[in-house]
């Protein structure tokens, strides 16, 4: 089975990484070969900088979701938002609802409640995938936080569940936490460039996933490698310095194999800019990789 057969099989996916690896475009790239492969997928965006939608070439979400070719959608997703959502939905008349979502104790709840934001953000792509909201949806994946909040992210339902035993909240995290436990259905991607700090956060992200939540990424991408140069003759400094970061690329690498045996995926660094022809190409070069 090929990397993309096995997200093909899931509900789920957070792709996440360091800051400024990949993680966005890479989350653009498998929405892509999700829906032609016939999925009807909805890439969720949680960063308020919004950038998704330039990967792809469509407007800005500003929080609803927009179509984004055959079979995708995106959609930045605020958390403070959903959970006000779920007010209006319990509150429904109007006046009231928006009374409690102003008031200074929400607030206070809303940030103080261990795990809140995130739950509310996974609890989201949870319901969109129970088939409460339109259009129909086979396959979130979650352009998620950097390394050390998406492994927050995928903790708070289980520990949300720990804290409010029982009530509305509790159960509807415990579900939400035996769904991201099920590896069936629930799956996470790393995204990496082969360098050292981001090889070392993606160690310790593996390492970290697995014990504190039985967790094993489906696969690990190294982004924005560099060229091979060794067929190209001569020297200069541009074409040394290409060949030491090859070098570095090829040596992090090797450390990255030492602790991880599963599925990686290289992808190069290619002279585009942001959008949809550095998503097609890098699509193309993906599937070529995962055959
Ligand atoms: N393989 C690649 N070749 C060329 N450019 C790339 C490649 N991968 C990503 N980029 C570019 O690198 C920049 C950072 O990528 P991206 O925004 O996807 O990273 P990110 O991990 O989402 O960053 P952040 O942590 O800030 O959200 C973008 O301009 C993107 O177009
Ligand atoms: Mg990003």
């Amino acid at each position: 089975m090929t990397a993309l057969d096995r997200l093909a099989e899931r509900q789920l996916v957070v792709v996440t990484g360091k800051g400024g690896v990949g993680k966005t475009t890479l989350t653009a790239v498998l929405g892509r070969l999700m829906a032609r492969r016939g999925r009807r997928v909805l890439l969720l965006e949680v960063d308020p900088r919004e950038s998704l939608h330039q990967a792809l070439g469509t407007e800005p979400s500003g929080g609803e979701v927009v179509p984004a070719g055959a079979g995708l959608s995106i959609q930045n997703l605020q958390p403070s938002a959903v959970i006000e959502g779920m007010v209006r939905e319990k509150v429904p008349i109007a006046y009231l609802a928006h009374k409690i979502t102003q008031s200074p104790a929400f607030h206070q709840f809303v940030e103080g409640a261990p795990g809140l934001k995130e739950t509310a953000l996974l609890g989201h792509a949870y319901r969109v995938l129970q088939g409460s909201h339109r259009p129909r949806t086979d396959l979130v994946i979650v352009d998620a936080p950097a390394t050390g909040h998406s492994a927050t992210m995928l903790a708070a339902p289980g520990l949300l569940a720990q804290a409010s035993e029982g009530g509305h909240l509790g159960d509807m995290a415990s579900d939400l936490a035996a769904f991201l436990a099920d590896a069936s259905r629930c799956g996470v991607v790393l995204a990496t460039l082969a360098e050292e700090m981001p090889i070392q956060e993606t160690l310790e992200l593996i390492e970290l996933l697995g014990t504190n939540l039985e967790i094993r990424p489906d696969f690990v991408v190294a982004n924005g490698l560099y060229p091979v140069l060794a067929s190209a003759p001569g020297r200069g400094s541009a074409k040394d310095l290409l060949r030491a970061r090859r070098r570095m690329n090829e040596s992090e690498l090797d450390r990255l194999a030492l602790a991880w045996d599963g599925p990686l995926l290289e992808l190069p660094l290619l002279p585009l800019d942001r959008g949809p022809a550095l998503v097609d190409a890098l699509a193309r070069l993906f599937e070529a990789a995962d055959a």
